[in-house]
């Protein structure tokens, strides 16, 4: 297994240009299903999670091309409507093929994807979903087994603004015949980049990025070429290590309209941030003070960049507040930061961060994508040598992340233990 060894104590200083956003990229290749024909999606990053996907859709029949930036999908013929427990355990968001085979074949087949290292993570408003547009779900053997022969467009109000959820009932009700209104829908960007090649595909859709979806669904659908959003995680990602390392970091790409709280939590904080014609330039001058936050849905602190606030905040002067309101359990980073020498404690959700700490390095590891991201943060900022292992977390969602940081002076290196 690869670990990832990182010189710490470096400023970091340059251009780093952010990728497509995966959490956009995988509801994009699974609304593909739905129509037959090749469709093209460009920026996609280049991640595991990626390619787990482009071999769930392989699996159901659609012709996969391309490893690289540009992927082309063809999915003139399904020929399965089963998404195995063997490649849904590796990747929650291979439950978007029940959406999609739904909507496509009104039948699917797709394992629980259970518990993760964050919580238990339900799907029960997925299925009442899918149940309200007339489906019959039932659990059997670990699966779910959906028969949606009969589509009707439905009102829905989701328990939960569940990223997830839109998804997979938003991907079923294009297919419905008839209207849908799906009320407390996420408005996550990634959800409007998905309404948006829906809407490209044939579909029509009205309300993207607000709490309500009206859909006039059974219309026919057809391929479509679409490109992947900036990574708003990632971006923030590079901003925390900016901010704790130091320096003066361009996040290219990077959309600001994307990143709202977490700019005016970093500017707050003290960073310097400059909203630039390619990008957000993030600059440390001095000190940094303390900000506590607390995740919401968007626009709202993403869960996503909780560990690396957590990371961040180990550099400002005194006690900040971190909350997670979305998952509760998502703190196994913070073990691993007090052996770099962060003071973090932990009430429940809450963790507290006392700073500054002079950080210095140790090995590590970590159970999951961003609580890894924030030891890689913490790692670049510490003294001494961090050793990261377990990083295949990190290949899930961060592309070319040792050649990035590299670029920016960093010195991270890949070992194979
Ligand atoms: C997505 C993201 C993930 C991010 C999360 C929250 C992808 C591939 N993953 O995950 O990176 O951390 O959004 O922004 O885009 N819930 C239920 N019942 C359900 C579904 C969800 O109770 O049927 C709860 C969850 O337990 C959680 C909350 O809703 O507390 C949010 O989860 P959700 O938005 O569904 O997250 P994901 O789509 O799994």
């Amino acid at each position: 297994m690869d670990k990832l060894v990182i010189e710490g104590g470096v400023e970091l200083q340059g251009d780093v240009k952010i990728a497509g956003a995966k959490n956009a990229a995988l509801p994009l290749m699974a609304a593909a299903v739905l129509a037959e024909g090749k469709s093209v999606i460009s920026n996609m990053p280049q991640l595991a999670d990626v390619r787990t996907m482009g071999r769930v859709l392989a699996q159901l029949g659609v012709k996969v091309e391309g490893e690289g930036e540009v992927y082309a999908l063809d999915a003139t013929s399904i020929t399965s409507d089963t998404a195995p427990y063997e490649l849904v355990k590796t990747m929650r968001a291979s439950f978007y093929t029940l959406g999609a085979l739904v909507g496509r074949l009104g039948r699917a087949k797709v394992s629980l994807p259970g518990g993760c290292a964050w919580g238990p993570r339900p799907v029960d408003i997925h299925i009442k979903g899918l149940e309200a547009l007339g489906a019959k779900v039932e659990l059997e053997g670990g699966y779910i087994i959906a028969d949606g022969a009969k589509l009707r467009g439905n009102r829905f109000v989701l328990g939960f603004p569940s990223v997830g959820a839109t998804v997979n009932i938003l991907l079923a009700a294009v297919a419905a015949e008839g209207e849908s209104m799906l009320d407390n829908v996420a408005r996550e960007p990634e959800i409007t980049a998905l309404v948006r090649m829906l809407n490209q595909m044939g579909a029509r859709i009205d309300g993207a990025g607000t709490g309500t979806l009206r859909i006039q669904g059974g219309l026919p659908l057809h391929a479509t070429d679409v490109a992947v959003i900036p990574d708003r995680i990632e971006a923030g990602t590079y901003l925390a290590a900016a901010g704790l390392a130091g320096g003066d970091v361009t996040l290219r790409g990077a959309d600001p309209e994307h990143l709202t709280m977490i700019l005016a939590k970093a500017a707050e904080a003290g960073l310097r941030i400059t909203v630039t014609t390619d990008g957000i330039r993030v600059q440390k001058n001095g000190g940094m003070r303390p900000v506590d936050v607390e995740t919401a849905v968007y626009p709202g602190f993403a869960t996503d960049m909780q560990a690396q606030w957590i990371a961040l905040m180990t550099g400002a002067e005194g006690s900040s507040f971190i909350t997670d309101t979305i998952y509760p359990d998502r703190f196994t980073h913070v073990a691993e930061l007090v052996r770099l020498g962060a003071r973090v404690t932990m009430k429940e959700n809450v963790a507290r961060v006392t700073g500054p700490s002079a950080l210095t390095g140790a090995p590590v590891m970590s159970t999951d994508l961003r609580a890894s991201a924030s030891l890689v943060i913490a790692g670049l900022a510490a003294k001494g040598t961090t050793e990261i292992s377990r990083i295949y977390h990190l290949d899930r969602g961060y592309e070319n992340l040792e050649a990035k940081l590299t670029a920016l002076g960093a010195r991270v290196r890949r070992e194979r233990d």
